[in-house]
């Protein structure tokens, strides 16, 4: 299923206290329909959901959409996104943006509490009252946990439909739930077959450890540190993936990046960061080792065309698909840099579609679990996000001295 080729470094293997991922993929069939039930309303009723959250509450379900839906496509509820930003610029051109279409807002927010998407919400909230009246209340859904939380006392008082988080899954590692779900299915992709791909890679990963790909690739990770390869590069050949490299970046790098310790995990998308920062990974400071997504089939491609004057000079290459010399140019890459001093791990996947994309991200899920436990950290907590909230809260109550002015 998943084709894992990496430098040959671990010699032995590490019997671990690895925290259990029971909740991550809890999601009844009664929940499941009640989500494709929704999905289906929204597909019929609007031309854009618009998902407001933050960190994990919005990159799973936005990696999984982009990575499964066409580039340019124009059939489906388009999917926005708020509350990740505090851009008034962008808050008024999305609603500038919005009065021509239908449309629905999910707000996901595990703790219901969190500023940025907190405030999005009440523009949005508004314009929504506004526009809509009562009807609003049919067309606002809230994601966020079962027991807790202002956005829970929120949905109760003004009669919105809810959708919960279980309590003990964080948001990074929210995606199997509803969280993810609904903007998923919303989006057009069968949300069965990316419950699919998960439960087989829970499956495939609960192994012990000399035969687990999860265990291998944090092993692998773990060793590169601690020889000096503090940064790890997330690279594709696929722009469709950009969105699938940022969910990944937050997921280790939240989960790992404590007590002065962790991995720095960066993202490039290839071929566009091959002619930005491709001299710099070629020749630069050797930091970091890079780590390539490879899926084997991609749907859709092109024939290069032959033609008479060669003027280009690309007639040896005509007949060749383009998604074949895309692969040709990773494989080129990947010897160019481990060549240059930089340390390759390949992922190879046989698919690009919902259910391979379940289960590289439960296989990611899972070695980030590990991966932090080697560290010696707590994979779920993230007590570092909340200094900037005090500063930035403290500031905004005007306890601060205002210097620059
Ligand atoms: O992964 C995490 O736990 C965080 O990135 C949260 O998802 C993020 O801070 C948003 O939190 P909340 O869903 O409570 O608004």
């Amino acid at each position: 299923m998943l084709n894992f080729d990496y430098p040959k470094r671990i010699q032995q293997s590490h019997i671990l206290d690895i925290p259990k991922l029971e909740h991550l993929i809890e999601c009844s069939s009664e929940q499941l329909l009640e989500i494709e039930h929704v999905a289906e309303e929204i597909q019929a009723s609007a031309d854009v959901l618009l998902v407001i959250g933050v960190g994990g509450s919005f990159l799973g379900a936005r990696a999984v959409i982009d990575a499964c839906t066409p580039y340019f496509n124009t059939n489906n509820v388009e999917v926005l996104y708020a509350g990740n930003n505090m851009s008034g610029a962008y808050l008024t051109q999305l609603l500038t943006y919005l009065e021509s279409k239908e449309v629905y807002v999910n707000v996901v927010s595990k703790s219901g509490s969190t500023m940025e998407p907190a405030l999005a919400f009440r523009i949005v909230k508004k314009y929504m009252e506004e526009r809509y009246g009562d009807r609003s209340k049919q067309r606002i859904i809230i994601t966020t946990d079962g027991n807790t939380g202002l956005l829970k006392e929120m949905a109760a008082r003004e009669g919105y439909r809810q959708f919960v988080i279980p309590t003990e899954v964080g948001g990074r590692y929210s995606v199997f739930t509803s969280a993810g779900l609904l903007p998923i299915a919303v989006a057009g992709i069968d949300i069965h077959s990316f419950l699919c791909g998960a439960r087989q890679a829970e499956t495939d990963f609960a192994v012990d450890e000399l035969n687990n790909l999860a265990y291998q690739y944090a092993f692998t990770r773990f060793e590169l540190y601690k020889e000096g390869f503090v940064m790890e590069l997330l690279a594709s050949f696929e722009p469709r993936l950009n969105k699938l490299h940022e969910w990944w970046k937050q997921l280790f790098g939240e989960s790992e990046g404590k007590e002065h310790k962790g991995l720095y995990p960066s993202t490039v998308n290839y071929s566009t960061d091959l002619h930005a920062i491709g001299q710099f990974i070629q020749e630069g400071s050797r930091i970091m080792f890079e780590t390539l997504i490879h899926f084997e089939e991609v749907e859709a491609d092109v024939e290069i065309p032959f033609t008479l004057d060669d003027r280009d000079g690309l007639n040896y290459l005509a007949g060749r698909s383009m998604n074949a010399i895309n692969a040709t140019s990773k494989d080129g890459v990947a010897l160019a840099h481990e060549e240059g001093g930089v340390p390759v791990i390949k992922i190879v996947l046989p698919k690009l579609d919902a259910y391979h994309v379940g289960y590289l991200m439960y296989f990611f899920m899972k070695a980030c679990v590990i991966s932090a436990t080697l560290l010696g950290v707590n994979p779920f907590d993230q007590p570092g996000v909340e200094a900037y909230k005090k500063k930035m809260v403290k500031l905004l109550k005007g306890d601060f001295v205002q210097v620059n002015k």
